[in-house]
């Protein structure tokens, strides 16, 4: 009984048979594969363009599989986040992934500022666990012309809250900020309409949702209306030059006028093998149908948790939103009086959740492979658990 598809997804059928053929290509052709491999490792990550741009709600010219999350943020940071007179502040949502507040911290620096000038972490109010869209909504309006960058997860990975990124979007542009999402925690967990949000930027990873293997390449939407302006500053390398010319090795770099400009480096097409059997997967399924699925399975966990807490008086108190459409699969509960080693009591019964300091369980139920009975046996191992 797997709940960690939110950490690290499963294996799709189909991956170990890819891996082989790209090592049969590598051995067969070893330098010439770039071009003789049966997918030729100099396009490779084309491959996958198209599929995450369904995934994501994009332009095929707006999406990129490169590196990997926190590299492609940073990345992304260096071109949307250009402080300048007062407009240099970066809004994030409560307890964001700590690498994206790292990044958001050495990226102050990089401009020659001090962070705790410009990072505004916005908290629920007292004695709540997620935010309200209109506190969102007022702070962005009330930081107005001192804001230069608003970068939230879409699904906060501690809480699970779902954000409107829609909203949060239309109303940073409102006050001429830039907009940007870390969707490690949304693609391919709840739809995205990542273009028609108007969104100007977004990452995310392909290890969790997206069952594509640990480590494996990240995602990164620019919207076209930058991704074509040849005039914004983005890192180069030679896999972002004009691939016309790319092989004639000059000196100046001529931007592909598309979202493929920002990466620098040639397919890591290792990275790469499994992510393409996965957006095969999620293309031909749909993420409207995983998400109806999603939806049911959320709630029934949300059910059978609250019978568990009925028939043991343990208590459980969920930090995910109730309103399903502020939550994605995920549920984050708080179960006082234990520690991390009712984690090894459920793995020891078959169940495999994971932990956040200091009491926090987060399970997510996947539609691609859990199953109602799934979460019917994991309330009768915590009821087990807990009366005893
Ligand atoms: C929301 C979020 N952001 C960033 C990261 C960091 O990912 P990476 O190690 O791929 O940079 C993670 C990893 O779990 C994450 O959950």
């Amino acid at each position: 009984m797997y709940f960690t598809g939110n950490s690290l997804g499963l294996q799709p059928k189909g991956v170990k048979e890819a891996f082989a053929d790209e090592c049969d290509d590598w051995a067969t052709y070893g330098v010439e594969g770039h071009f003789l491999a049966r997918k030729p490792w100099y396009s490779y990550h084309e491959r996958l363009t198209a599929g995450a741009a369904k995934l994501v709600g994009a332009k095929e010219n707006e999406v990129v599989m490169m590196n990997q999350l926190t590299v492609n943020l940073n990345l992304l940071l260096v071109s949307f986040y250009r402080p300048s007179g007062k407009r240099r502040k970066i809004l994030f949502e409560a307890k964001p992934f700590p690498s994206d507040q790292y990044a958001f911290a050495s990226q102050a620096q990089l401009n020659g500022l001090n962070p705790d000038d410009v990072l505004v972490e916005l908290l629920p109010r007292d004695g709540e666990l997620t935010l309200r869209k209109d506190d969102i909504v007022k702070a962005i309006r009330d930081l107005g012309d001192e804001l230069a960058l608003v970068c939230f997860g879409g699904v906060n990975y501690f809480t699970g809250q779902l954000f409107d990124m829609k909203e949060i979007t239309s109303v940073a542009h409102e006050v001429g900020a830039m907009c940007g999402f870390d969707l490690a925690h949304a693609a391919g967990n709840v739809p995205l309409a990542l273009h028609e949000w108007n969104v100007d930027f977004a990452c995310w990873c392909t290890y969790k949702y997206l069952n594509s293997g640990p480590g494996s390449v990240g995602g990164v939407f620019v919207h076209e209306r930058h991704a074509t302006n040849r005039d914004l500053f983005r890192l180069a390398g030679w896999w972002g030059h004009n691939k016309e010319t790319r092989f004639q090795m000059g000196p100046a770099f001529d931007p592909i006028p598309t979202a493929e400009s920002w990466s620098m480096s040639n397919a890591p097409v290792f990275n790469m093998i499994a992510h393409e059997i996965s957006l095969g997967i999620f293309s031909e399924v749909g993420m409207q149908t995983l998400r109806e699925k999603s939806l049911q399975l959320t709630a029934y966990l949300d059910f059978v948790l609250n019978e568990v807490m009925q028939s043991t008086g343990q208590k459980l108190t969920r930090i995910t939103p109730e309103d399903p459409t502020q939550r994605g699969c995920q549920l984050s509960v708080i179960v006082e009086g234990y520690d991390r080693k009712l984690v090894n009591k459920l793995y020891e019964q078959g169940v495999v959740v994971d932990w956040r300091e200091p009491n926090v369980i987060r399970l997510a139920p996947v539609p691609l492979y859990n199953s109602f009975e799934d979460i019917y046996k994991l309330g009768k191992v915590l009821e087990q658990i807990f009366k005893r």
